[in-house]
C-alpha cells in the first residue's frame, strides 16, 4: 500500500489508472477506523481496480473546536488495518496540503441542511462539502463510499455532487452496530464501558418504536423515543425527527411519504452520538 500525503504525488500515483481506463473507488474518512469503516473500504476494494482511502480529520466541519481537538486520531494503526484490508493508497495529507489558504466557498443546500445536524452544528456541512470535493477534484474517484449512518452527510454529499456535475457515483453502505446495536462510531471510543451499555438504548428505543408505523401518530412516535430515552441517565436527546428520506423534512403523518427515516442526536455524557432508523422505504 502507497502512503501518500500531498495532492500533487496522489494525482501522478494515479494518473496511469486513469489513462488505463481502472476504476478508482474512494472512502474519505476522518480516521480512527472501526468495524463500520471496514464495511465501506471492503465493498471499495471489492468493486474497484484501484482503492483510496483519505485519513483527514478536517478542520472546517468542526463547529465546536473542542470537539474538533478532542477528535481521536491514530493515522499509525488506521494505515496498518488499511494495508491488511488491500488498499491501494492511504492518502494521508496535512492541514495545509488541503488548505494552502481558508477555503471561502459557501455552498447552498437549501433545505436540506436547515434541519437536524444543520441545525445544531452550523457550518458542518459546508466544511464536509469543502473537504468532499476536494477530494473529489484529488482523486476523481469513479464511486465513492458513504455510511448510512450520516443520514443527512450522505443526502448532502449527493446534492453536492448533482450542484458541481462531478461525475462520481456514490454508493451508501448500511450502518454497522455493536452487538448491543450500538452503531459504532469513532466517537464511542470516548464512551466507559457504563456509558457504551447506556448507549445501546438509542438503537433499542428506535428499533421498538418501528412497530409504531401506521398505528401511533408521528408525534407520539417522536415523545416516545424520546421520553424513553431521556430517561436514561446521562442520555440526553438534542433532537428526534421523523423525515422524507429525500427531501429531510419533517413529516407529520405516516402517509405523507413512501420513504421515512427516523433521525436522532443524542448526548451521552459529552459524547455526541447520531443514529437512524428507515420506517418506510
Ligand atoms: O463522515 C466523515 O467521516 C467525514 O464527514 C468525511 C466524509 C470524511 C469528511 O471529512
Amino acid at each position: 500500500m502507497e502512503i501518500i500525503e500531498t495532492v500533487y504525488a496522489l494525482d501522478r500515483f494515479l494518473r496511469p489508472f486513469r489513462d488505463e481506463g481502472k476504476s478508482i473507488g474512494l472512502v474519505p474518512t476522518m480516521g480512527s477506523l472501526h468495524e463500520g469503516h471496514v464495511a465501506l473500504v471492503k465493498q471499495c476494494v471489492g468493486a474497484n481496480d484501484v482503492s483510496v482511502v483519505s485519513v483527514f480529520v478536517n478542520p472546517t466541519q468542526f463547529n465546536d473546536k473542542e470537539d474538533f481537538r478532542l477528535y481521536p486520531c491514530n493515522s499509525e494503526a488506521d494505515c496498518k488495518l488499511l494495508e491488511s484490508l488491500g488498499v491501494t493508497v492511504a492518502f494521508v495529507p496535512s492541514v495545509e496540503e488541503m488548505y494552502p489558504e481558508p477555503d471561502t466557498r459557501v455552498f447552498d443546500f437549501g433545505m436540506l441542511d436547515k434541519v437536524m445536524e444543520g441545525r445544531f452544528r452550523p457550518g458542518h456541512f459546508n466544511g464536509v462539502a469543502q473537504i468532499v470535493s476536494k477530494l473529489f477534484y484529488a482523486v476523481k474517484p469513479s464511486r465513492a463510499y458513504f455510511g448510512e449512518k450520516d443520514f443527512q452527510q450522505l443526502a448532502i454529499v449527493r446534492d453536492m455532487v448533482r450542484q458541481l456535475a462531478i461525475p462520481v457515483e456514490i454508493v451508501g453502505v448500511p450502518i454497522v452496530r455493536e452487538e448491543s446495536g450500538l452503531a459504532l462510531s469513532s466517537r464511542n471510543l470516548r464512551l466507559s464501558d457504563e456509558q457504551r451499555q447506556k448507549a445501546a438504548e438509542i438503537y433499542r428505543s428506535l428499533r421498538f418504536s418501528a412497530d409504531f408505523v401506521g398505528k401511533k401518530s408521528i408525534q407520539e412516535t417522536i415523545d416516545f423515543v424520546t421520553n424513553r430515552i431521556n430517561q436514561i441517565e446521562s442520555l440526553r436527546v438534542e433532537y428526534f425527527d421523523i423525515v422524507d428520506g429525500n427531501t429531510l423534512q419533517s413529516v407529520s403523518d405516516w402517509n405523507e411519504s413512501a420513504y421515512i427515516v427516523g433521525c436522532i442526536a443524542v448526548f451521552c455524557g459529552d459524547v455526541r452520538l447520531i443514529d437512524n432508523i428507515s420506517y418506510k422505504n
